[in-house]
């Protein structure tokens, strides 16, 4: 029986929106003999099983959107009525794939394989191509995610033997081979010149996962419909190990930083420029264009000046309209601090230029921008953000290895005569651990670096002291008849508001429930705010957060857009079209009552091999932080909220939730920090989600300098700060033992709301230290105050506080009529794992309001997830999530359903699977 879950809350206009975005995410590294765009009725045979496995998305939270439809290359292509495809090559992989079907690792949490079994291919089947077509297109699938790391080894970073086998194969027997890359993250890209005939791979494009429209976005840039515009957002080096990561990247108690500000193109463009074989910014198009710089002037003075600068593109072809990204990159005085080379200052896409059309793009880079931090002293400023004294040097290019010198009043670069102080901050989240990192040496007849280190300046701060300064004295007013409505209306203040609640009310809004709440949208990641009748009682309403960032995740099989991951969204270069996009996702937001979307993942690709780089925009900060900061502005459209996340340092998979990330305070702010800076300081953000992960040996979720210090007190950010889903904390001052239930350490934080407790657990004071915590003094009423009015403040501008009414959870489902009862038969011990569905008879003598308990176990790690979907008579009506733990099966509740006297045909859906059950229960309410 199908399920009446509704399916028609889509964007209309999404999927236009989706398939321009990954189209021009996709970058093109390589494109000889004029091999793309494929010529009108060009013959093509396609090779590699991805043409219908095409990935869509990275796995885990990130990539968990059930998408109304995907498609896949070969659909993409055959829309393309100019082309005409080799069918028997089709048919051949076709009949393969039938018996070698898309491996999904049983389906489990993590489960999936990096990568597809390759078909073997014969040089006969090869040959027979060549002589039927004129173009092969290879294509070559990865995938990676939470909980999964890549990994250096063939069908990860590295190529099978097979898909070498069918490099070496096809490139032997066809002259033109283009390459498409359909990968979650950047490659090993040495076959390119390991091949048996490298000259034969005359086009290579990384397609990314571009959502639901990827084998459409991918088609329109193969026919040339779209130009390739796609600009790297990352480095590739040739080999991982060049990577100053690399050394720190993937132990599972610490990683130090000790690359320090050198992160991606700052370390290669520095130390390693030999190291790189597709530059950073780098991506060609089917047109030239040319750029000149037209004016270059500095306004304003001191801190307060800036460039603007003019460029002029012109589109230079004959044949294809195009976009062109111009960059502009800067270059510090290496002064008392040493600096990287360059760095990215600003940048902007064209429109789309017709040949001999004209671009006159309009750039501008404030100093204050470039500013660097002194976390050691050495230039007199200690803890300030400043511009050193000496030469500023400006380029403008379309990749970081394509520039020109842009000249302010005919010199080369802009003199500074003394050091200038942008910002005085004080010392915060300095690590307390003495190790070194890494400095430009001598510079070399080059102009590159040596490389040097030097030890890192340590915490001083007395945080104890820092955190008390700030607490004051509170105690509760006892008028009791405040409702949000009056605060919403003007008719009393938030701080009187929360003045009245209880202890246990604060105790209670400070903890979301989840995940698939049934007080809220089904299959979401978390319901907050009003989740008691208490707090309902004082007009709080019950908010959703669901999965991000590229869609909505509903667990509850419900449907949802899905758009290119966000590294191809980086690749775009183009925030107007990702604001668009975002927009629209805001809209499905908005019909299904969602207030915020976990995302967008703002983490810098640190290292090729974290498995959520694809979740995440780029290696650079400036890029990352604009990005997100359009994310935010196109969610906000229609009143949704993002949550930008992981707050701070999530770099890798592995040991996520404990691995210590150990980082400079200079690396933290100019890098790290400065990607969530730029959403929080220009775009206003509302919500931020802490990571799994110690930050300098205090967990994200209890940190202070993160939540309070730097987050509120230095950028102003006044919304919620909610953890990442069953986060650990550990004491914000000592660091030391990590505990789930010591939440008053995330409080004391101002980390606002932990994520998440069980349904109905939130009302449990025994299952945490609040109380504790008031009785004894370490933390203060006046703190649960604080996060109470963060959560409430956000909650007035959630769809949730102006639906309020519309919310109705309890089903009316009405009975069936069954004549053979012994049709249907319940197993003891039912292993979903194994099935999709199963169906039960229910027989309700007496009608009411009922809830159905189930003996279930998930015998997986604690961060995996699994969930099933209840649905009686056809009707879905609640999902049920579990965790991974050892314990043996607990009793688990759906919501209330109205059931009259009758039959009813429960189903039990397998939605993300894993979970065992065994007998179940209707009871009475
Ligand atoms: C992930 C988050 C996600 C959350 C809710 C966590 O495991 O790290 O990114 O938003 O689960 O699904």
């Amino acid at each position: 029986m199908a399920t009446t879950i509704k399916q028609d809350d889509l964007s209309k206009k999404l999927p236009l929106l989706a398939r321009q975005s990954a189209a021009e995410g996709m970058v093109l590294l390589k494109n000889e003999l004029e091999t793309l765009p494929l010529k009108k009725n060009s013959k093509i045979s396609v090779f590699g099983r991805c043409q219908y496995d095409t990935y869509k998305s990275g796995t885990g939270s990130g990539g968990a959107v059930h998408t109304p439809y995907t498609v896949n290359l070969i659909e993409g292509l055959k829309e393309k009525t100019s082309l005409i495809l080799n069918e028997s090559l089709l048919t051949t992989y076709q009949e393969w794939i039938k018996i070698n079907p898309f491996d999904n690792g049983g389906g489990g949490w993590a489960a999936e394989p990096w990568f597809q079994k390759e078909m073997p291919l014969s040089d006969d089947i090869v040959v027979d191509a060549s002589l039927k077509s004129d173009v092969a297109l290879v294509i070559i699938g990865r995938t990676a995610g939470e909980d999964q790391d890549n990994f250096n080894g063939p069908g990860s970073y590295q190529l099978t033997e097979l898909e070498k086998d069918m490099l070496n194969k096809v490139t032997t027997h066809f002259s033109r081979v283009v390459v498409l890359l359909n990968v979650s993250n950047i490659i090993d890209m040495s076959w390119v010149y390991k091949v048996n005939k490298p000259e034969a791979i005359t086009s290579i494009l990384y397609m990314w996962h571009g959502g639901m429209e990827t084998g459409r976005a991918v088609a329109d840039i193969l026919v040339g419909d779209i130009t390739p515009s796609g600009k790297l957002s990352d480095t590739i080096a040739y080999k991982l190990t060049d990577y100053p990561s690399h050394k720190n990247f993937g132990h599972k108690d610490k990683n130090y930083y000790e690359e320090d500000v050198y992160l991606g193109y700052r370390y290669f463009e520095t130390f390693s420029p030999q190291s790189v074989q597709y530059e950073f910014g780098y991506g060609l198009s089917y047109t030239d264009f040319s750029l000149e710089v037209k004016e270059a002037v500095m306004t304003g003075h001191g801190t307060e000046a800036s460039l603007e600068i003019v460029v002029s593109v012109s589109n230079k072809g004959a044949n294809f309209n195009g976009k062109e990204v111009i960059q502009v990159y800067y270059s510090s005085p290496q002064g008392q601090l040493g600096q990287p080379k360059v760095q990215l200052g600003a940048f902007k896409k064209t429109k789309n230029l017709a040949p001999g059309e004209q671009e006159d793009l309009h750039l501008t880079l404030s100093l204050k921008t470039m500013a660097t931090y002194d976390d050691s002293g050495a230039t007199g400023y200690p803890s300030a953000y400043l511009l050193e004294k000496g030469h500023y040097a400006f380029y403008v290019g379309n990749s970081i290895r394509r520039l020109k010198p842009v000249l302010i009043d005919n010199k080369k670069y802009y003199e500074l005569n003394q050091t200038l102080v942008v910002e005085q901050l004080s010392q915060a989240l300095a690590p307390n651990e003495a190790f070194k990192r890494l400095k430009p040496g001598c510079q070399s007849g080059d102009g590159t670096y040596e490389v040097a280190y030097e030890d890192v300046p340590l915490n001083k701060v007395d945080l104890n002291k820092r955190i008390l300064a700030k607490v004051q004295s509170k105690s509760n007013s006892v008028k009791k008849s405040i409702s949000l409505t009056d605060v919403n209306n003007g008719n009393s203040s938030m701080q009187d508001f929360v003045s009245q609640l209880s202890l246990e009310a604060l105790m209670t809004l400070i903890k979301g429930e989840g995940m698939c709440s049934p007080k809220t949208t089904p299959g979401t990641a978390a319901a907050f705010g009003g989740i008691s009748e208490e707090l309902k009682g004082f007009g709080i309403p019950v908010m959703a957060a669901a999965d991000g960032p590229s869609g909505i995740r509903m667990d509850s099989g419900k449907k949802a857009s899905q758009v290119a991951i966000g590294t191809a969204l980086a690749c775009t270069w183009n925030l107007g079209l990702v604001e668009e996009v975002y927009e629209e996702v805001g809209y499905e937001l908005k019909l299904n009552a969602i207030d915020t979307l976990l995302g967008p993942g703002l983490n810098l690709h640190r290292h090729p091999l974290n498995g959520r780089n694809f979740e995440y925009f780029s290696e650079d900060p400036l890029l990352s932080g604009c990005f997100a900061y359009a994310f935010v502005k196109g969610l906000k459209v229609h009143g949704a909220h993002a949550t930008l996340k992981h707050y701070l340092a999530n770099d890798q998979e592995l040991e996520r939730h404990a691995v210590d990330a150990v980082v400079s305070e200079r690396a933290l702010r100019e890098l790290h920090l400065k990607a969530f800076e730029i959403p929080v300081r220009r775009g206003n953000a509302k919500s931020i989600m802490t990571s799994y992960n110690p930050i300098n040996g205090v967990f994200a979720a209890s940190n202070y300098d993160l939540n309070t210090t730097i987050l509120r007190d230095e950028w102003g950010f006044d919304g919620i700060v909610m953890t990442d889903w069953w986060a650990r904390v550990n004491h914000p001052v000592n660091g030391g033992q990590w505990s789930k239930d010591k939440k008053s350490h995330m409080v004391r934080a101002q980390n606002d709301l932990y994520m998440v407790v069980e349904h109905n657990e939130a009302v449990n004071f025994e299952a945490d230290d609040i109380n504790e915590a008031i009785k004894t003094g370490s933390l203060t009423r006046y703190e649960l105050e604080r996060s109470a009015v963060n959560i409430l403040n956000f909650a007035l501008d959630t769809f949730a506080f102006s639906n309020q009414q519309k919310r109705v959870n309890t089903k009316k489902i009405q009975s069936l009529k069954i004549t053979n009862e012994a049709a249907y038969q319940v197993d003891d011990v039912i292993l979903l794992r194994k099935v999709q569905k199963q169906t039960v008879l229910i027989k309700v003598n007496q009608p009411g309001s009922y809830i159905i308990e189930m003996q279930l176990r998930y015998h997986e790690s604690p961060l995996a997830q699994a969930a099933l979907n209840l649905e009686l008579n056809g009707e879905y009506f609640t999902t049920i999530q579990l965790n991974g733990s050892e314990e043996d099966y607990q009793p688990h509740e759906s919501s209330l359903v109205d059931l009259n006297k009758g039959y009813y045909e429960l189903v039990i859906d397998n939605v993300r699977p894993g979970i065992d059950y065994h007998s179940l229960k209707l009871k009475l309410k």
